[in-house]
């Protein structure tokens, strides 16, 4: 496979409005996140994702663009962007920015002008329908923050199509003009010196609706091909789609090299494993067997053919610590053992703000707290249908997204360091515990560990490149696994479990010498046949 620069690269997320506050407004800015450079770089990542930060009603905080060249207040200026961006190659830091173009704001001025009259060219930009003949909608396709997709104009006495909140109209990618002005727009970010894009659920732009098509369409990967050749593709950049809906099959569609399409893709098998039947609001424990056999699935079939993103969390997700491990008595134990298992495999890591020091889920108590558009959305539906308060509040304790957008806990001053103002969202109330001033204070915290492995991925291409290979893939409680090439070869055990277990190793391990790489305690010499593990404990050894 031909390397590429990030391959061995690790990616930092920030959700811009919980990162830093630099102006006491309670929303984090661009400035916060440009006086928080040097604390990246000291964890060593290569990139950071940007979520959206330009113009926006913020709807969707950010989700919900009405001007992609231009900067959202809140966030700063255009002079800011182009600071951070300067600022972060000066430590060799590229911003991948937030690409969301399957639907705009109802803000944005094609749609204000697609409404306001029938027969602009931006009207079908957008994607219209008669009500039916009697009366009731055109299809019944759901929106994913809840209800129909359609919703009706007054004005116009027709619907337009919604796939999230009713504002954010969808985009009509079966309109070749609104693809002109998408890639001239991308390509003017890609003249600012970006790193590259996330395509925000990139699978839905191939949409064929009256088909009742949504993700996956027939027409999705010839767009994809032609925004490549007419943006990114000669470039080096990263590329990333955010696609709900894949399988291993369909990431090689998009992430094969010779296929010219995207770098990568976010796959979320692993992920709707604890949804029962895909509902998020229907929390179900992990099946670690199950979680092993979805990532391994990933790992060994996109082997030659296309290239995996790594992540436990994002600003749509809970807290892994909280999700996977035990955010009480083995918070640190258990956050490193989740970070040495998603970082000793094959592919790009991406690590969430917060994520390096253990951040945990919120548990508000009363819904008026959470500000999430879905969230909100789900509980007025799911209520209305009869679920009941408590049902919604502990699903959304578990689930819903506001775990991760709760402010970045920097130290244990008022606000967490987050702000000097009312934050807009409130603060987790342990993070006089749990912030990064204590983390870099102590050589055993979380951050380190992370740094650790970031560090471990740039040393060892084995890391990079090695073949994985399952280990114990029947036990139930131990993740465990092995990385080679023709040179090095790394054994990688974890507890998933609050228990003390016993593990038998399998023959051709047994005995050999090794290095700890990594661990969350002690160090071995040699693999024996049979090993204890601690709760949590997790281990990373080179043969
Ligand atoms: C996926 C984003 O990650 C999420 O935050 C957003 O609400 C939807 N796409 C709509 O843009």
């Amino acid at each position: 496979m031909e390397k590429r620069w990030w391959h061995d690269s690790v990616v930092y997320q920030i959700y811009p409005r919980s990162f830093c506050d630099s102006n006491g407004d309670g929303v984090g800015d661009l400035q916060g996140i440009i006086s928080k450079l040097d604390y990246l770089e000291s964890l060593g990542i290569d990139v950071i994702w940007l979520s959206p930060v330009y113009q926006s009603p913020m709807d969707d905080n950010g989700y919900d663009i009405s001007d992609y060249q231009a900067i959202a207040p809140e966030f700063g200026s255009m002079d800011d962007m182009r600071e951070l961006l300067d600022k972060a190659k000066q430590r060799g830091i590229r911003i991948v920015m937030d690409l969301v173009v399957n639907h705009t704001s109802d803000e944005h001025p094609w749609f204000v002008e697609a409404k306001s009259n029938p027969d602009s060219e931006y009207r079908d930009f957008y994607i219209w329908r008669n009500a039916n003949e009697d009366g009731s909608v055109p299809s019944d396709i759901d929106s994913i923050f809840g209800g129909s997709a359609w919703q009706w104009d007054e004005e116009n006495q027709q619907y337009f199509f919604h796939l999230f909140s009713k504002r954010q109209p969808d985009l009509n990618w079966e309109n070749s003009a609104l693809h002109d002005k998408v890639f001239d727009m991308m390509n003017w970010w890609i003249d600012q010196g970006i790193g590259g894009f996330r395509l925000d659920v990139i699978d839905l732009i191939g949409k064929e609706i009256d088909k009742g098509i949504t993700g996956n369409g027939e027409r999705l990967h010839p767009l994809l091909k032609k925004m490549n050749q007419a943006t990114f593709g000669d470039k080096d950049l990263l590329t990333v789609g955010e696609t709900w809906g894949a399988t291993p099959e369909i990431a090689k569609l998009y992430s094969n090299p010779e296929r010219n399409e995207l770098s990568m893709v976010f796959q979320f098998e692993h992920i709707t494993l604890t949804w029962q039947n895909g509902d998020k609001w229907q929390p179900q424990p992990l099946d670690l067997i199950e979680f092993k056999q979805v990532l391994t699935k990933w790992q060994v079939e996109l082997k030659d053919q296309g290239w995996n993103s790594l992540f436990w969390n994002n600003h749509d997700l809970p807290r892994v610590v909280s999700k996977y491990g035990c955010d009480k008595q083995h918070r640190v134990k258990s956050a490193k053992m989740l970070a040495t298992t998603l970082h000793m495999m094959k592919g790009t890591p991406y690590i969430y703000q917060g994520e390096e020091i253990g951040m945990t889920n919120v548990a508000f108590d009363t819904i008026e707290q959470y500000k999430d558009i879905e969230t909100l959305n789900f509980y007025k539906v799911k209520t209305e249908s009869g679920v009941s308060h408590e049902h919604m509040l502990k699903a959304i304790h578990e689930n819903g997204r506001d775990n991760a957008r709760t402010p970045m806990h920097w130290d244990d001053s008022r606000n967490a360091g987050f702000t000097d103002g009312d934050p807009w969202i409130e603060i987790n109330p342990n993070y006089p515990q749990i912030n990064v001033a204590a983390a870099l204070d102590d050589k055993h915290s979380i951050f380190y560990h992370y740094q650790q492995l970031v560090a471990l991925r740039k040393a060892h291409p084995v890391i990079v490149y090695g073949e994985f290979i399952p280990l114990l893939e029947s036990h139930d409680k131990v993740f465990a696994y092995e990385r080679k090439d023709s040179q090095q070869h790394i054994v990688v055990i974890s507890n998933f479990s609050g228990d003390e277990v016993n593990i038998e190793l399998p023959e051709h391990l047994v005995g050999k010498p090794c290095s700890t790489l990594i661990s969350n305690e002690g160090e071995v010499e040699t693999l024996a046949a049979s090993m204890t593990l601690t709760p949590y404990h997790s281990l990373a050894v080179m043969l």
